[in-house]
């Protein structure tokens, strides 16, 4: 393993595609490292583009536009943020021998689509989550709830994150408006919905999954502690860590973790969702890169997931340890802007051993994501009162 100087010829080049507020932390712990990063975006000035060497603004689902920026770039690997990629495009690539995809090619290809993933676990791995089935129509939903699904579900596009285009439903009176949801929620409306059974779980947990070499050069698997998290119509609003859990539930999250990552392959880390009730554990879905909710790990880890990523996929050794209990929160824009600013920045750090980060997007929506409240304490309760005691003191506000 070496690492070449930045901005010379022998630099270690890495390509974000997809450079949000995930991807910004992954490419400041990357330069640490003596990296040279190209950030790439659909939009101008995302957040990891402010902070790369380089920065472009492609659509990345475009054949032509991802393959010139790579034959340009010539980036030693290629790390997705997002999901909307052409695929075909990284396989080729990969194929080709010009670059690595992280973690691979096959686990970016499954986690884009909620049928690739959710088939492989529960059809191939055989591991445990909700009901569930695939339709293609209004009728094809019904009749897939009625025939054992049953109520209440969940109906979500097969190409969709955070939440989009996502409901819970209770009755049959509420089947179309979820199917017309899910079709202009989607990423790409494929005309293509997953109707989940709902499981009943006491809490959910994200399990952060690192393959990365270990002394001996060989692959290993490590596990962070798990991060208990709290969503909103499917967004994520506030996570701690560690989530207290029974020895039986976490060896059995461990295990689904380690049966899906091992066959997602590849070097770096992984953010297992799961559900538990009991000793019982559901699989629910995987981001084959950082997650949203292991934003926590920036205060209370030692390295967080971020750099965690970052040295896994370069070959490095990494150490998944716990430093304390922490807690994160979310900071919504919560207005429409192009201008926005916030106040209460001042009160929001004088909270006992809290931090925030705001991610510095150009526009500003209602329920965007805009920035994160981070605290410790002496256990998560404390970490979690005061974690969202600085984020309600962040008043956003239109300049
Ligand atoms: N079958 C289910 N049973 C119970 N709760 C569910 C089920 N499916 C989804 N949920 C709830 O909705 C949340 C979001 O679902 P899911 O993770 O599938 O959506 P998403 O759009 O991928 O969200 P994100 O990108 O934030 O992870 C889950 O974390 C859980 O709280
Ligand atoms: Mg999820």
């Amino acid at each position: 393993m070496q690492i070449g100087t930045p901005l010379s010829p022998n630099a270690t080049r890495v390509m974000l595609l997809g450079s949000g507020e995930l991807g910004k932390e992954v490419i400041i712990a990357l330069q640490r490292l003596g990296v040279e990063v190209i950030a790439v975006d659909r939009y101008d000035n995302a957040p990891g583009q402010q902070v790369a060497q380089r920065a472009y603004t492609i659509d990345m689902t475009d054949n032509q536009a991802l393959r010139d920026l790579v034959a340009k770039e010539k980036p030693h690997l290629i790390v997705p943020e997002i999901e909307a990629l052409n695929t075909s495009t990284l396989a080729d690539i990969e194929a080709a021998g010009i670059a690595t995809v992280i973690p691979t090619v096959k686990a970016v290809q499954l986690t884009m689509n909620r049928e690739g993933i959710r088939r492989l676990a529960a059809e191939e791995l055989q591991l445990p989550t909700s009901p569930y089935a695939f339709a293609r129509s209004e009728a094809e939903l019904q009749a897939a709830i009625d025939a054992g699904i049953g109520y209440p579900c969940f109906i979500k596009p097969t190409m969709s994150s955070s939440g989009k285009g996502q409901s819970r439903i209770t009755q049959a009176s509420e089947v179309k408006t979820a199917w017309e949801y899910a079709g202009r929620g989607g990423r790409v409306n494929q005309g293509v919905v997953i109707v989940e059974g709902q499981i009943d779980f006491d809490y959910e947990i994200t399990l952060l999954t690192v393959r990365a070499k270990n002394a001996q050069g060989d692959i290993q698997t490590y596990f962070c502690e798990p991060i208990g998290h709290v969503q909103k119509n499917g967004d994520y609003v506030e996570s701690w860590q560690p989530q207290a859990m029974t020895t039986g539930a976490l060896e059995a999250s461990k295990r689904i973790a380690k049966a899906v990552t091992d066959s997602l392959g590849g070097l770096g880390l992984f953010g297992v969702e799961l559900f538990i009730k009991g000793d019982n554990v559901w699989f629910s879905e995987v981001s084959p890169r950082p997650h949203d909710t292991g934003m926590v790990t920036m205060c209370s880890q030692r390295f967080s997931e971020f750099e965690l990523h970052a040295r896994a996929i370069l070959g490095l050794p990494v150490d998944v340890s716990l430093r304390e209990a922490g807690a994160s929160a979310v900071i919504y824009g919560q207005h429409e802007t192009k201008n926005l600013a916030f106040e209460g920045v001042e009160a929001a750090l004088a909270v006992p051993n809290s931090d925030i980060r705001l991610f510095g997007k150009p526009e500003s929506f209602v329920k965007r994501r805009m920035g994160v409240a981070l605290a410790t304490g002496k256990d998560v309760d404390e970490a979690r009162g005061r974690a969202k005691l600085a984020a309600s003191l962040v008043k956003p506000k239109i300049a």
